[in-house]
């Protein structure tokens, strides 16, 4: 797992260190994360030399910036560990403030957050800290309870930085939690190819990011995810179990088999249509050129499982390309389908090429709820929301 380890200013720092090696020690790939005043208690060279990974520091750096952003930071984690965590860092998490790179990143992870408080047990038994960190839990963080003894500062009592074994034990599990962990979730990418004859298909512009990107946003959150994916020039996220097909028909096979899941997402761009005829030999110029190429319909793969008997997943959500009336035409669609929620996007590339680009725009329609637009970002971005809102859907359900 990638463990991003970020450490605030408390004497407990130094402990950090060891903790990093022995997490490393434990396979892990570990990131540490230095506040400002955690640099007056260890050294970022110290961090660079025992995780052999750059050592993170600057919010507004410019150079950092460029080569590994705060948002590539927090979704390049699996966990993230705060440790020792100050009053004053658990204040500001609870705040939602984000004014350093630590609390922007803990604002912008989808990963499980860990926080190992360590502090004077004046400091720690203060109502402001513990309502702190009850906010801070309710927001969804682990807290990994500080032990009682004699602490760095003479006094004794609550606040010492609990045990080492028992702060990795919490990493471990922490890696197998997140919102979706035990949901079992189907998701459809890329586009499908439907074979004229051995040479020829009929295809589509799809380059299947956004699926691919949803599916890996999915599985952060510890989702177990099945990708049944058309073909495309994509690795497969991690944690992710691809299963690869060409044609509509091989697709809805695949996910037949796929079933049951706890939610499908079919982010395909499935061929409506496809030859009649299939031609084992390449056809000659001549006979193309002289008859029109006759077509049949496919099978509707999300209509198929939305309205399946005894295996309709709980959720079921589609994606609708339009390039024109973009809500109207989703609003139907939706309905059509039998699907619970619509992703929407505007492919007529008026304002952005969103088929083959790297952005996107969408409106989510959901059966109970108002429609909401997110604006232009990034597709995994966009993937992270989606999967942000799914994650709020299955701890409400
Ligand atoms: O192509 P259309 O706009 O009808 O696609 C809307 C939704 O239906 C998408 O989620 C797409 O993946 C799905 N679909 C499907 N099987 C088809 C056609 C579309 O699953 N044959």
């Amino acid at each position: 797992m990638h463990v991003l380890l970020i450490i605030s200013g408390g004497i407990a720092a130094y402990k950090s260190l060891d903790l990093g090696r022995a997490l490393r020690r434990e396979g892990h790939d570990v990131h540490f994360l230095l506040t400002a005043a955690a640099e007056a208690f260890v050294t970022p060279l110290s961090c660079a030399a025992l995780s052999e990974n750059p050592v993170h520091r600057e919010l507004l750096d410019v150079t950092q910036e460029a080569k590994i952003g705060h948002i590539q930071l927090a979704r390049m984690a699996d966990v993230v560990l705060v440790c020792p965590a100050t009053a004053d860092i658990i204040a500001r998490m609870a705040a939602g403030r984000g004014n350093d790179l630590a609390t922007t990143v803990l604002l912008a992870t989808t990963a499980p957050i860990l926080v190992a408080p360590a502090m004077n047990p004046i400091m720690w038994a203060h109502p402001a800290t513990q309502r702190n960190l009850a906010q801070i839990e309710a927001d969804g963080c682990h807290v990994v309870t500080p032990d009682e003894g004699l602490m760095a500062c003479g006094e004794i009592g609550a606040g010492r930085l609990a045990e080492m074994d028992v702060i990795i034990k919490a990493v471990g599990e922490a890696g197998t939690r997140g919102p979706l962990s035990g949901k079992h979730i189907l998701v459809t990418a890329g586009p499908t190819f439907e074979p004229i004859d051995p040479i020829r298909y009929i295809a589509n512009r799809s380059s299947g990011a956004q699926g691919f990107a949803l599916a890996a946003a999915l599985a952060r959150l510890g989702a177990d995810v099945s990708l049944v994916s058309g073909p495309v020039a994509l690795d497969t996220p991690a944690h992710v179990q691809r299963i690869n097909v060409e044609t509509a028909r091989d697709m809805r096979d695949a996910v037949e088999k796929c079933l049951p899941a706890d939610v499908a997402i079919f982010a395909a761009a499935v061929a409506d249509w496809r030859p009649a005829e299939y031609h084992d030999q390449k056809m000659k110029k001549q006979i193309v050129e002289l008859h029109s190429l006759a077509m049949v319909e496919n099978p509707d793969i999300l209509a198929f499982v939305a309205q399946h008997q005894n295996k309709r997943p709980d959720l079921v959500i589609g994606f609708a390309a339009e390039t024109e009336n973009l809500e109207a035409h989703a609003q139907d669609k939706m309905r059509r389908k039998c699907c619970d929620w619509l992703v929407a996007n505007d492919v007529s590339g008026q304002e952005e090429q969103v088929m083959g680009g790297t952005r996107n725009k969408v409106t989510i329609l959901r059966k109970d709820a108002a429609a909401e637009t997110l604006d232009w970002a990034d597709k995994q971005d966009i993937a992270d929301q989606l999967a942000m809102r799914i994650g709020q859907w299955a701890m409400n359900s």
